[in-house]
């Protein structure tokens, strides 16, 4: 044997004990979970995470290797989020709502603290088409953007543990709605128009209102579609005078009292 060989036979023998390790660690974690489940106690405990970065720290003998170390423990400690949420939320969390109700700010905190993957519908369609979401209005009028919602849709549906941030008027088509409830628990994030208002004026990003920014316009496709959003959800959310922080927490807390698909 080279004496590259015997290096690399050393490395072998770490890697073997580093698995088994590790395996044994995901093991804990999710007796962790059951603990916690049946106990009542709060999933995600951030404070947890920083006592483990610095435990591991003081364990440490090269502290030449610290950053190698908190690199390791962020991919850990990912791992074993993502590991306790698949578990918890066994399908995807579907973000509806009007305009400007927060949905994408909540679905990447969500993705976030859950380790959950992220997609946005209308992110997806402007990659696929290369053109703004206010483009393919003014090319394909709203017809030719709500079919390509829909292809979104059928194309995304089927993932499982994902959330998923939809364009406020995914409920106009039944069809977008018996995929997205398929695999998932729709979120209605529910905002008054004056929050809405509030929230989007000087936004020119939305082409429905960006020609008439009004309380009026708002309140008109607010009312119209406020029963579609009532009859779709799982869940209703109230946003008003909320941070992001507190609605992803009443919608982990609220989740995990909703029964599995
Ligand atoms: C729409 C909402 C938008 C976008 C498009 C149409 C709507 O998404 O899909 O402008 O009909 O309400 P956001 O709700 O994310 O703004």
């Amino acid at each position: 044997m080279t004496e590259l060989e015997n290096i690399r036979k050393i490395i072998d023998d770490y890697d073997r004990k580093l698995v088994e390790v590790f395996e044994n660690r995901l093991k804990v974690i999710l007796k962790v979970l059951e603990y916690k489940q049946e106990k009542g106690l709060p999933i995600l405990q951030p404070d947890r995470e920083l006592k483990v970065f610095e435990k591991v720290n003081s364990y440490l003998k090269h502290p030449e290797f610290s950053q190698e170390l908190e690199s390791l423990y962020c991919q850990i400690l990912k791992i074993s989020r993502r590991l306790q949420s698949n578990k918890l939320f066994p399908f995807n969390i579907v973000l509806i709502g009007f305009m400007g109700s927060g949905k994408s700010s909540v679905g990447k905190e969500l993705s976030s603290l859950l380790e959950m993957d992220y997609l946005d519908t209308d992110q997806l369609i402007s990659e696929r088409t290369g053109m703004t979401i206010n483009e393919i209005f003014e090319v394909q009028g709203e017809y030719g953007f709500r079919k390509l919602e829909a292809e979104v849709i059928k194309d995304i549906h089927q993932r499982k543990n994902i959330i998923i941030s939809c364009g406020g008027g995914v409920v106009l088509n039944p069809s977008n709605v018996e995929l997205l409830k398929q695999n998932g628990k729709v979120i209605w994030l529910k905002a008054s128009c004056s929050e809405v208002y509030s929230r989007l004026s000087g936004d020119s990003s939305r082409p429905l209102l960006k020609d008439n920014m009004t309380v009026e316009r708002i309140s008109n496709i607010l009312t119209e579609r406020t029963p579609l959003y009532e009859a779709t959800n799982d869940m209703t959310v109230d946003t008003e005078k909320k941070t992001v922080q507190e609605i992803c927490k009443e919608i982990i807390e609220d989740l995990l009292k909703q029964p599995n698909i």
